[in-house]
């Protein structure tokens, strides 16, 4: 398979322009997807430069070895990216010198029928990641009250029909319980005029899959550890599609670059806290409409980089 039929990388340039400061430094890419990120930051390293790559999903492994088969610098591990610490410990390597995540899922993923991530495939509403673990999406929709749907579209696809939705969904199912994608569309098609039909597909399927891989715990937790295992002066840069993993990412820089979090009037610190992080861009990145224009999938994407400071 060719790489862009697999996935076409975003905001390619600014990550890597702003990621690597140490051509002889050992950098993570936690979203190896079609391994866009992954060549472009081999390219510029040196003999001595590593990458050490991870996705949970077996299709972007697979293809991935076979793209990288001759890459002596690359190691890559089926994982998830929340356990950068413990990974990073297995390989004993103290610290790397930079860190990428590029959120959310790759084109091979929404354009084919295994992972059950798209709604123009009637496959399982699964959803998973990684199909060993976890509880695949249709189960999670089976097993929850009225109410829980509705907490699920309206916290995770931020959805104001949410309570509808979420009571089409309980009323299909006393009929017959929803196992496939194609179920969830007949429910959803009950409620929505056309013209609206495949934004609420988009919001219900990323509400579930945000539930279903526990998304937004797992930038947290990277977060957090990220910033104890990069070098001082390397980077940290997040690529998000979604104003819920924009905004952790955004919350978590500002917080670590304060270096005090003490409620004014202040007159002497008495927090103790330090400033961890320097954002690198105050102002979100986005692609160029040329970029958008090229790669539709791009539109929603924003970077944020920040450098660790000790
Ligand atoms: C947008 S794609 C990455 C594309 C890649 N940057 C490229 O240029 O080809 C996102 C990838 O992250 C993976 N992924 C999502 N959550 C993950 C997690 N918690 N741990 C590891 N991989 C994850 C998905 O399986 C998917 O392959």
């Amino acid at each position: 398979m060719l790489d862009h039929h697999f996935h076409i990388s975003v905001l390619v340039n600014e990550v890597i322009t702003n990621l690597v400061t140490n051509v002889d430094g050992i950098y993570f890419d936690g979203t190896l997807g079609g391994g866009g990120y992954t060549a472009e930051i081999l390219k510029v390293l040196s003999s001595k430069g590593k990458v050490i790559a991870t996705d949970l999903d077996d299709s972007a492994i697979r293809f991935c070895k076979r793209k990288f088969e001759n890459e002596k610098r690359l190691i890559m591990i089926k994982e998830n990216f929340k356990n950068i610490k413990k990974i990073l410990e297995s390989l004993k390597i103290e610290k790397i010198h930079g860190a990428v995540l590029d959120l959310g899922i790759s084109s091979y993923q929404i354009n084919s029928p295994e992972g059950g991530f798209s709604y123009r495939f009637e496959t399982d509403f699964d959803l998973r990641f990684d199909k060993s673990q976890g509880i695949p999406a249709y189960e999670i929709l089976n097993n929850s009250t009225r109410n829980e749907l509705r907490e699920i579209i309206w916290n995770f696809g931020e959805d104001k029909f949410a309570a509808k939705i979420a009571t089409a969904l309980e009323n299909y199912q006393k009929k017959k319980k929803i196992k496939s994608t194609r179920d969830l569309v007949e429910a959803i098609k009950s409620i929505t005029p056309p013209n609206k039909l495949y934004e609420t597909l988009s919001r219900v399927f990323q509400a579930f899959r945000i539930v279903v891989n526990d998304e937004l715990n797992n930038l947290k937790t990277f977060l957090e550890n990220v910033i104890d295992v990069v070098d001082k002066n390397g980077r940290i840069a997040i690529v998000s599609y979604h104003s819920l993993e924009d905004r952790i990412v955004k919350e978590f820089f500002r917080y670590e670059e304060k270096s005090c979090i003490c409620s004014p009037p202040i007159i002497k610190c008495e927090c103790g806290k330090t400033s961890r992080l320097r954002r690198i861009n105050k102002k979100v990145i986005t692609p160029s409409e040329y970029e958008i224009k090229m790669n539709v999938r791009a539109r929603s994407a924003k970077l944020r980089i920040a450098e660790v400071l000790r």
